[in-house]
């Protein structure tokens, strides 16, 4: 089989890394991919959102199985091109995808179906977000609507950062089109969850859970980021908190099913957990990064059978196993980061990694021998363990053999 991987970071390193182990697989490309990826996998030089070159490239090389990494081609429609295509590709079609592409949409899904959430409105004037948030009480959670590269959420903690906030988005589009309309959240406390699941024609497949470091500073302070860490298993759970979940998960399954959605692909459910209830922050149509990759490296199964099983609608629960080994990712991202930092900093890598160990790539580059850093989120350095401290220190250990000027990291990953 050939594969093709649309994305250019870590979740695609990982992901290229797990197909590649599929004894069915005889090729894999990724467009465009990494530096960390060139030496797994083909890099195509097509840009994730060019959906008529990624069909074309599909048809020309004969790809078995198409893989989408990021939301914006989901949102763009490529699953649905490439179907129109006669080509085979997992991830939900553009329709499915409005529940990342909207946090509208999908706070009306959930309240539709009555599956538990922050309560919530939808303002479509700074006038009206104004006269919306005079009535609650801070701190106060405003959602750019459409996608905004997971900078579209501010919890604003005084009236000033209110007005702010609402000013800058809707009167100034700082995200643009995304940013016209504004969720404004009742704000909640709690321990975050991110439960991944395997979608067969509206059929939820839950992976294990996995825990993401949101914030950029340690201790859980400073400014969202996209993840500067993470690990897997997530906490053992209650069983009352089990429950919820199983039953949070029918009544999507049900909402999908009755809605006539015909979701297949990955669904990521950002969950937050309060006196073990859980309630739904958010929906995202793919993997998560860095999710994937203190996940996949715990996946016994084979995830290309598991997709094929998706896409035939013949996936079984008991076809996902898992290792109980433990696993703690640590993100290396550019200083500066999430606000402006500076590319094209040399990195240098060990040269070689113990069995125990995995680095994956997400914004990196070769120029001749040498990598650069060219993104924000640069590598992620996962340990693997029987228990969780012992990937932590597995994983830290990694991070200080990685030598660069211009990286950082939290030291309290995995704590
Ligand atoms: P989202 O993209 O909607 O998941 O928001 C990004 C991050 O903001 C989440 O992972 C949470 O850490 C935080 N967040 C979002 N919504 C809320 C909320 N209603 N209350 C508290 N924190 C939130
Ligand atoms: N780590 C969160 C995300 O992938 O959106």
């Amino acid at each position: 089989m050939k594969i093709l991987i649309i994305g250019n970071g870590g979740r695609e390193h990982a992901l290229a890394w797990k197909v590649s182990q599929s004894p069915q697989v005889e090729g894999v490309f990724v467009a465009k991919g990494n530096a960390g990826i060139s030496s797994i996998a083909t890099q195509v030089e097509i840009e994730p959102t060019d959906i008529p070159a990624l069909v074309a490239f599909a048809q020309e090389r004969a790809i078995d199985l198409t893989i989408v990494g990021p939301e914006e081609p989901l949102c763009l429609g490529v699953v649905d091109a490439f179907e129109a295509a006669g080509l085979v590709i997992f991830g939900p079609n553009r329709h499915c995808a409005q529940f990342e592409g909207s946090k509208d949409f999908t706070k009306q899904f959930l309240v539709r179906h009555q599956i538990p959430t922050a309560t919530y409105e939808t303002v479509t004037s700074y006038e009206e977000g104004i006269r919306v948030t005079e009535s609650l009480s801070l701190p106060i959670v405003l959602k750019a609507d459409g996608l905004a590269l997971g900078k579209g959420v501010v919890i604003a903690q005084t009236r000033e950062e209110v007005k702010e906030t609402l000013d800058s988005m809707m009167n100034h589009h700082q995200f643009g089109a995304a940013g016209h309309q504004v969720v404004i959240e009742e704000y909640l406390t709690g321990e975050e969850i991110s439960l991944l699941c395997l979608v067969s024609h509206n059929k939820l497949f839950p992976l294990d859970m996995a825990h993401d470091y949101k914030k950029a500073e340690e201790g859980d302070q400073g400014l969202n980021t996209g993840g500067l860490g993470g690990y897997s298993p997530a906490n053992s759970l209650a069983t009352d908190l089990h429950q919820g979940i199983q039953t949070l998960l029918a009544q999507i399954e049900y909402g999908l099913e009755s809605e006539g959605f015909d979701f297949t692909g990955v669904l990521f459910v950002g969950l937050m957990v309060d006196h073990h209830q859980p309630k739904v922050l958010e929906f995202n149509v793919r993997f998560g990064d860095p999710e994937t990759q203190v996940l996949l490296p715990r996946l016994e199964s084979d995830l290309v059978e598991l997709i094929q099983k998706a896409v035939a609608n013949n996936l079984n629960e008991h076809d996902l196993q898992w290792s109980p080994q433990h696993s703690v990712g640590v993100v290396l991202h550019s200083k500066g980061y999430p606000q402006t930092f500076d590319k094209n900093h040399p990195i240098e890598l060990p040269p070689s990694i113990a069995s125990d160990q995995l680095l994956f790539h997400n914004g990196t580059k070769k120029i001749e021998d040498t990598i650069v850093n060219i993104g924000g989120r640069v590598l992620t350095a996962v340990g693997l363990g029987s228990s969780r401290a012992m990937a932590r220190e597995r994983a830290y250990e990694l991070v200080k053999q990685i030598k660069s000027s211009n990286l950082s990291y939290r030291q309290d990953i995995g704590q």
